[in-house]
């Protein structure tokens, strides 16, 4: 994993980013391509987190959402002097914070840490990937990667739920992908309180009837919230899919984000250093759900 190879100490001071671009997402959440200023960045894999540090206001992990540049691999899995895209909910003092920053702007960023998704596993296998919310974000690159190698898979589909239509992340890049045919696509919200909506709507485990795989062939890879990881895991451990064959990416308040402090903790494992993408076979019980 990318983060064991790398020296904590260096890894535990933040380095000057230059934010390059925002995208305005929806009304409480911007996509930020930050570059690095005097140094290259890290490379990354789907999954995992930097910390953003905005001085005298604080530090919290956030997913990277993609990657701009980076030659060969498009930039979904880093490498040197590559842009990276932190897609940015605000709800506190330091997300609104980052939120505000315009091009231009600098922030403090460290990382990246922590284990991403296992895509090894999901070679040759079908793959369900289900995001809700801003569980979209690391679940963005992992859409880019899968269809970068899509001979290495079986059957590929992105389910995508949000509350409403105007909580839905990355919707131009949505109608892209529902236009392939070597994806399936399906996108829901919860509700339409405002604007016309001619999609479906319920809540995301309403779509996985639409995916017809075979539960012993499948890996899903599940993001979102914690509420909604769980009826989903639910649901697939229903139709007889392994616990070892679902991941999922989990939050946990973070403060070292190197397995240190003990802020993360989830049973026996440091959500920083042993997730954030675990399998439902190793959190399960500690998130409440039996398994069949
Ligand atoms: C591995 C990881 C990846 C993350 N990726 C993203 C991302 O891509 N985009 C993004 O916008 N956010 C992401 N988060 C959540 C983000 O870190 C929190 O929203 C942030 O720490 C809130 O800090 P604040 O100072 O702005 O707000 P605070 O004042 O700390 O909190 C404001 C509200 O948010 C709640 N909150 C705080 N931290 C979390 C958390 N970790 N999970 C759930 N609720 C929380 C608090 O209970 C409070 O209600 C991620 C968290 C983790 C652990
Ligand atoms: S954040 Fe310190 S141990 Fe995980």
């Amino acid at each position: 994993m990318q983060s064991r190879d790398q020296p904590r100490g260096e890894l535990c001071v933040p380095s000057p980013y230059r934010v390059v671009d925002r995208t305005v997402e929806t009304a409480d959440t911007v996509t930020l391509a930050i570059a690095p200023v005097d140094s290259l960045a890290r490379a990354w894999e789907p999954g995992q987190f930097n910390m953003l540090w905005m001085p005298a206001v604080g530090e919290v992990p956030i997913s990277i959402s993609g990657g701009v540049g980076g030659g060969a691999t498009g930039g979904d899995r880093g490498g040197d002097g590559t842009v990276l895209l932190h897609t940015i909910r605000a709800v506190g003092a330091v997300t609104r914070a980052l939120c505000a920053l315009e091009p231009g702007q600098t922030l403090g960023v460290r990382g990246p840490y922590g284990r991403g998704w296992d895509l090894d596993a999901a070679s040759g296998r079908d793959v369900v990937i289900v995001g809700g919310g801003l569980g979209l974000a690391p679940l963005r690159p992992v859409v880019h990667e899968t269809l970068r190698g899509r001979d290495r898979y079986g059957r590929l589909a992105f389910l995508a739920g949000a509350r409403t239509p105007e909580d839905l992340l990355y919707m131009s890049e949505l109608g892209q992908w529902r236009a392939r045919t070597d994806l399936q696509t399906e996108v829901t919200v919860d509700a339409v309180p405002g604007r016309e909506w001619r999609g479906d709507v319920g809540v995301v485990t309403t779509l996985l009837p639409r995916i017809p795989f075979d539960p012993g062939r499948v890996v899903a890879l599940v993001c979102g919230p914690e509420v909604m990881m769980r009826f989903v895991a639910a649901e697939l451990l229903r139709q007889g899919v392994a616990p070892g064959d679902i991941q999922v990416s989990l939050e946990r308040t973070m403060q070292c984000a190197v397995g240190s402090c003990g802020h993360c903790q989830l049973g026996s494992s440091f959500i920083c250093r042993d997730g954030p993408v675990v399998t439902w076979e190793r959190v399960g019980a500690a998130m409440g759900v039996r398994e069949r």
